[in-house]
């Protein structure tokens, strides 16, 4: 059994969560902690039932009524099927956790068609699904959707150009569900990691992940390559009814790698060792001083 540590105050006590892609990864984490933090959790998987189980067994352990359920966004049926079994079941829900995602890691120009298409199918057309079934069983206790993206909406990943665009376009979806929704009560917000070091990026880096992951743990501000338990955090604090001003907003939980990433020609100045001077750029021209315009 994983263990969050220290468990928060069960702040989340009574609430209803829906999370897809609960299996492994961002989603099992989070999963745990909103147990943890009182919720009653619902994750779904796709193939790995038996690592579901294994996510349900911990969540049940913190907050009874923990379950899994199948479900294949590549598949409308599915997902109708999904909330009609919640309907029945539960009649509500407070959270839904936008987390499943799958496609094909290629330059643009090598994709096929179905992969564009399963890859849309699963994060943009079968999201705004969800959240059109979600929304009755969200309304009456004023829920609120979180979808989570990615950091390559924001900055170039080689073989990421599919997901980003398709990632982008759930953005869009929770600006607008916030603004359409909100007047009913219902939030969204869109939620944006960077590095989670999971299986899929291992598959996904190959021969290439030790090298990024010494890159985080050397030159990310916090040291440290992000855990899904790490990633997990700042969506228990989107589930709190706290952050309903959030809404429509896109929250960038990277401990702002991204921002770092873009500053690392001053971070390779940063590491100049102490004592060594440093270059002497007063005749640069773009600084001004004696230099001729
Ligand atoms: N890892 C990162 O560095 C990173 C960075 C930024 C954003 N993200 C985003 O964070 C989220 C979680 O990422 P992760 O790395 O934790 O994912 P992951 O380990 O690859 O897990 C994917 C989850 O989605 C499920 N899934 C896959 N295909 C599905 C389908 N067709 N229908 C329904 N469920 C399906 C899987 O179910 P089974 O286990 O049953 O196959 C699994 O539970 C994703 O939205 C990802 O884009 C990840």
């Amino acid at each position: 059994m994983t263990a969050v540590p220290d468990p928060p105050a069960r702040t989340l006590h009574g609430r209803r969560v829906l999370i897809t892609g609960g299996s492994r990864g961002l989603g099992a984490a989070t999963a745990r902690r909103l147990a943890a933090m009182g919720a009653e959790v619902t994750i779904t998987y796709r193939q790995r039932e038996d690592d579901a189980a294994a996510v349900v067994a911990d969540c049940a352990a913190s907050t009874p009524g923990a379950r899994a359920e199948p479900l294949d966004l590549l598949d409308e049926d599915s997902v109708r099927s999904l909330f009609e079994r919640i309907t029945e079941r539960d009649g509500s829900l407070d959270l839904v956790i936008a987390n499943a995602a799958a496609t094909a890691f290629k330059p643009l120009l090598d994709l096929k068609m179905h992969q564009i298409d399963k890859t849309f199918t699963i994060t943009v057309r079968h999201f705004l699904l969800i959240a059109q079934l979600a929304f009755p069983l969200l309304q009456p206790r004023g829920g609120r959707i979180i979808a989570v993206s990615g950091a390559d909406t924001v900055g170039y990943i080689p073989g990421h150009g599919l997901l980003a665009a398709a990632k982008a376009g759930m953005e869009t979806i929770v600006k607008y569900l916030a603004c359409e929704l909100g007047p009913q009560g219902v939030t969204a917000v869109g939620v944006l990691p960077g590095y989670i070091d999971t299986e899929s990026i291992r598959l996904m880096a190959g021969p290439f992940h030790d090298k990024l992951l010494a890159a985080e743990e050397q030159t990310h501000p916090l040291r440290q390559a992000a855990t899904p338990d790490d990633a997990s955090e700042a969506i228990a604090l989107l589930c709190l009814p706290e952050a309903r001003w959030l809404n429509g907003q896109i929250v960038q939980n990277d401990g702002s790698g991204l921002f770092a990433y873009m500053g690392r020609f001053g971070q390779a100045w940063a590491m100049v060792p102490d004592g060594q001077v440093m270059p002497d750029t007063t005749d640069a021209p773009m600084l001004g001083g004696d230099a001729p315009h």
